[in-house]
């Protein structure tokens, strides 16, 4: 007996600890937002968050309304579903609610990169190069690049009206990755091939190559990121990344012509932190999923919706037409192709509706913040709760903010004129409960955690569309074909991806 008892004691303090970190003896306190641990321990409802996230986070808005604390895997998440309370979370302090803390952990368990102890923050120094006069060289560069792909995709024998077919998905994300990877990590250098038609058959090549790789590692990105995949795929994602670090190092960067300064200080502020070489080229691939993975799907839900909403696109191909002509260049055979400048692209006011509508009804990240001590939250209407360190704020602006009637009417339907005044000027006024919601679509996330691509992104996706429309006809195969459901288990991730592709020609104009 006086064996067994200190067995039996071990026994019950562990299964005790166990079932406390699983989080089972978590309770509700006083003024805390709803709980809802769910049925099964630690795991809590990661099962139904991962295979249905907006069906989940609805049902759970249903019942407890728009703040409530949910267990997804050994993490309590809060949900606050209230747009009206957004700005309060994104623009408060960083002592309290903590991005980078929340950003390690997937930059190591996606991208294999590890953060310096005390890594200091770059990106304001970094990212005036996707700003102001940077984004200007950037755009020019990316202009270059997406012309020799498209019309080398195209066929430009003279004459040769050859429909050629692809998959709109595929052709969008194919050109703006390419496009975009030759911009930022440069073209080959012309002193190595000999001539500059060599350079920009060897980036076509090349680049192609690159995408298929990145098209994998994109496919495996959900898994790694919720660390669900199986041990088969792991070694594959595995391989690809050091691929990856490969293709992207510095040295390699380093040997070609045009590489952009944004990859290059991002990579010099590094080592003089005292980074490791290797480690820092492990962060190009943290740069190139961020400005590749969003802004292809974005160009394919554009062109799509504008090839199902011929009012929408008729006013953007008269717009096209209309600065084409004020520029005083003309798109005719055998002459030279345009020069779609920066400040072309301040002149689109169809357009960059059409675009941010695009993106309120696409883009559908998670913004989260780790909580970092025991604090009181203010919802806009003026109820009080408190949150618990260790605990993790979260906003999904898809559904709480973009989707919702009262600021954004007939959510569902594509309105490509829905940011735009009667007088044709940009429009900013959207309401709930008569009060003005100043973030009225949020595709960039926000706060100290904001896209520093976004006036990049938005420019590459104008001038994709820009030049289809100036250059070439194309249509749906199938004009009948619905549009295609979108794949669940992407939802928080970024812009949403259809669960398969959608077939278009296209062809030259003359
Ligand atoms: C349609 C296209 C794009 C969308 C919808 C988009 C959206 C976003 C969002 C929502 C975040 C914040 C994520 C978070 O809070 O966790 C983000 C971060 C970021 N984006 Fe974009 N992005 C796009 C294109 C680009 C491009 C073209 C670039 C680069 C040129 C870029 C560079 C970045 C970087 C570096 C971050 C990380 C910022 C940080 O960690 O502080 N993005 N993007």
């Amino acid at each position: 007996m006086s064996l067994w008892l200190p067995v039996l004691l071990a026994f019950l303090i562990s299964a005790l600890g166990g079932l406390y970190l699983l989080g089972a003896f978590r309770r509700r306190r006083p003024k805390e937002p709803p709980l809802d641990k769910g049925h099964i321990p630690w795991l809590g409802h990661a099962l139904d968050f991962r295979s249905n996230s907006v069906e989940f986070l609805q049902k759970m808005q249903r019942k407890y309304g728009d703040i409530f604390t949910v267990l997804l895997g050994g993490y309590y998440f809060t949900f606050v579903m209230d747009p009206l309370s957004f700005r309060s979370i994104v623009k408060e302090a960083r002592s309290a609610f903590d991005f980078v803390c929340f950003k390690k952990e997937v930059d190591e368990r996606v991208f294999g990169y590890y953060h310096l102890e005390n890594e200091q923050k770059i990106d304001e120094i970094v990212n005036k190069h996707l700003m102001g006069d940077g984004l200007v060289v950037m755009s020019q560069a990316i202009m270059k690049n997406m012309q020799n792909l498209m019309f080398y995709r195209a066929g430009t024998v003279e004459g040769q009206k050859e429909w050629q077919h692809d998959g709109l998905f595929h052709y969008c994300s194919n050109i703006l990755f390419q496009a975009g990877y030759l911009s930022f990590f440069g073209n080959e250098a012309v002193k190595r091939m000999g001539s500059k038609e060599k350079v920009k058959e060897f980036d076509r090549v090349h680049s192609e190559e690159l995408f298929s790789k990145f098209r994998k590692f994109n496919s495996l990105f959900p898994g790694l990121v919720y660390g669900t995949l199986p041990p088969k795929d792991k070694l594959e994602a595995e391989r690809l990344k050091r691929l990856f670090w490969n293709m992207l190092s510095f040295k390699k960067t380093m040997q070609k012509d045009n590489s952009s300064r944004w990859i290059i200080d991002h990579h010099q502020f590094r080592e003089e932190q005292g980074m490791a070489e290797y480690m820092a080229d492990r962060y190009m691939l943290t740069l190139l999923w961020s400005s590749q993975g969003n802004t292809g799907p974005a160009c394919f839900w554009l062109l799509l919706f504008l090839m199902k909403h011929p009012e929408a696109m008729k006013a953007v191909r008269e717009e096209v037409e209309k600065v084409l002509k004020e520029s005083n260049q003309d798109v005719k055979s055998g002459g030279p192709l345009i020069n779609l400048t920066s400040d072309m692209l301040t002149k689109t006011p169809i357009l960059d509706s059409a675009v941010e509508e695009t993106l309120r009804l696409t883009a559908a990240p998670f913004l989260m913040r780790s909580i970092t001590q025991d604090m009181d939250f203010k919802m806009a209407d003026g109820r009080e709760y408190t949150l618990r360190k260790g605990d993790r704020i979260t906003i999904f602006p898809y559904i709480a903010l973009q989707m919702d009637p009262e600021v954004h009417p007939e959510p569902h339907q594509f309105k490509y004129d829905r940011f735009l005044n009667p007088d044709g000027t940009k429009k900013a006024d959207f309401y709930k409960n008569g009060k003005k919601v100043k973030d009225f679509t949020m595709p960039w996330g926000a706060g100290v955690s904001v896209c520093p691509g976004r006036f990049f992104a938005k420019n590459e996706i104008k001038q994709l569309v820009f030049h289809m429309l100036a250059y070439f006809d194309f249509e749906l195969v199938n004009a009948e074909e619905d549009i295609p459901p979108i794949d669940q288990s992407r939802w928080g991730l970024g812009v949403i991806h259809p669960t398969h592709d959608t077939q278009f020609r296209y062809r030259l104009h003359f």
